[in-house]
């Protein structure tokens, strides 16, 4: 086995082991305001969306996992049923080793062989050339592809990357000619606006803040030196909240925006949905409940995340996602102390009508 496949089944072992953090999402910094008379039936709340141009039936997405490896084709293969079984969009894990070695394709093809008709995305990392990115799309049949940006992680990891220069272009030439909408996410330390405006004029369809305050891969990467989790990076990162503030406020509306990392709740998913993302992303909880509960468990949490996410819209007035992000939503602590020193104004989300 690679030392890219055994990492795979790595990961998998530590994102079981670790909780979320150290730091927050910064999503308890944020209040959505109850509204005693909403004039709504449960039946009347609409959880369509739709992100780059493709229609979910649902804001909530299974983000990217694992793949890559001949002992996690099982673990795609329950991912797809569940994210068949809720009809939401799945993203695969990094197809790198894949293109690397035809021996593990199928762990990948195997999402698409069990979700034929589902919303797939493939993903790759900012380094990958655009053959490799058209390869990975192919591999899957992809709707759209991710492409990951982890240079916090690769730091971390003992055998990870240390050049990163590059990845720009490499973005924009794939954005350009992979022949499916191109999503750019982070993997758990979220986006500055800086970076979304550099992205969206990269030509990106999408932008996933993929915030910290769930998942820490620094963590992750020094329990696998050391197996303990104190990193130098335990605490790096824009929190979720903050990052989604951002990187709203920067691209104004001209591309879609989606939030992961740390969603847990349906409070969390309606909060996030409520800042402006169009859809929103859970990676560790689905593998947890997969592995130490099977795929029932993971279908019936994913059923009532859609359950209560329609209660808690109906609770603020909204029927739609649309509506959702025009309801008062208070902003204070650290997340609005940070928004306003980096000049973002937060109290017009508080005077939304
Ligand atoms: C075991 C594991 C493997 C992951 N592998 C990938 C990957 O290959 N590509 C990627 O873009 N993100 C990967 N991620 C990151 C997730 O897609 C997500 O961005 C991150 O975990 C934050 O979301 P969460 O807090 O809901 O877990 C992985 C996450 C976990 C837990």
């Amino acid at each position: 086995m690679s030392t890219r496949q055994s990492r795979k089944l790595e990961h998998i072992a530590y994102s079981l082991k670790l909780s979320d953090g150290p730091g927050t999402t910064g999503l308890e910094d944020l209040v959505l305001v109850h509204n005693c008379l909403p004039e709504l039936d449960l039946a009347d709340i609409d959880l369509r969306t739709s992100v780059a141009g493709l229609a979910f039936s649902c804001p909530v997405y299974l983000n990217a996992l694992t793949g890559g490896a001949r002992d996690v084709t099982e673990i795609n293969r329950q991912l797809a049923r569940a994210a068949r079984a809720c009809a939401i969009p799945m993203a695969v894990g990094s197809q790198a080793a894949a293109l690397e070695d035809a021996a593990v394709r199928e762990s990948f093809r195997v999402v698409r062989d069990e979700y034929p008709e589902g919303i797939l995305l493939a993903n790759i990392g900012g380094g990958a050339t655009v053959p490799e990115a058209c390869a990975a799309v192919e591999m899957i049949k992809a709707d759209a592809l991710q492409i990951h940006l982890n240079v916090a992680q690769e730091l971390a990891m003992r055998e990870g990357d240390r050049t990163f220069r590059g990845y720009a272009e490499n973005i924009g030439a794939i954005a350009a000619q992979a022949g499916v909408p191109v999503l750019a996410k982070e993997v758990g330390f979220g986006m500055a606006g800086e970076q979304a405006t550099q992205l969206l004029q990269l030509g990106v369809a999408a932008i996933d803040v993929g915030g910290s305050g769930g998942t820490n891969f620094a963590c992750i990467e020094t329990a696998r030196i050391t197996d303990t989790t104190p990193s130098f990076l335990g605490f790096w990162g824009i929190p979720t909240a903050v990052s989604l503030i951002e990187v709203v406020t920067a691209v104004a509306g001209k591309t879609d925006v989606l939030a992961s990392g740390g969603l847990r709740s349906a409070l969390d998913l309606a909060k996030a949905l409520s800042l402006g993302a169009k859809a929103v992303g859970i990676a560790a909880p689905c593998l947890q409940l997969l592995q130490h509960r099977g795929l029932e468990a993971l279908i019936a949490y994913l059923t009532n995340l859609k359950f209560e996410l329609r209660c808690i819209m109906l609770l603020t007035g909204a029927a739609s996602v649309a509506e959702l992000q025009r309801k008062p939503l208070i902003i204070r602590g650290p997340t609005e102390q940070w928004l306003k020193k980096r000049g973002i104004d937060t109290s017009c989300f508080a005077h939304r009508t």
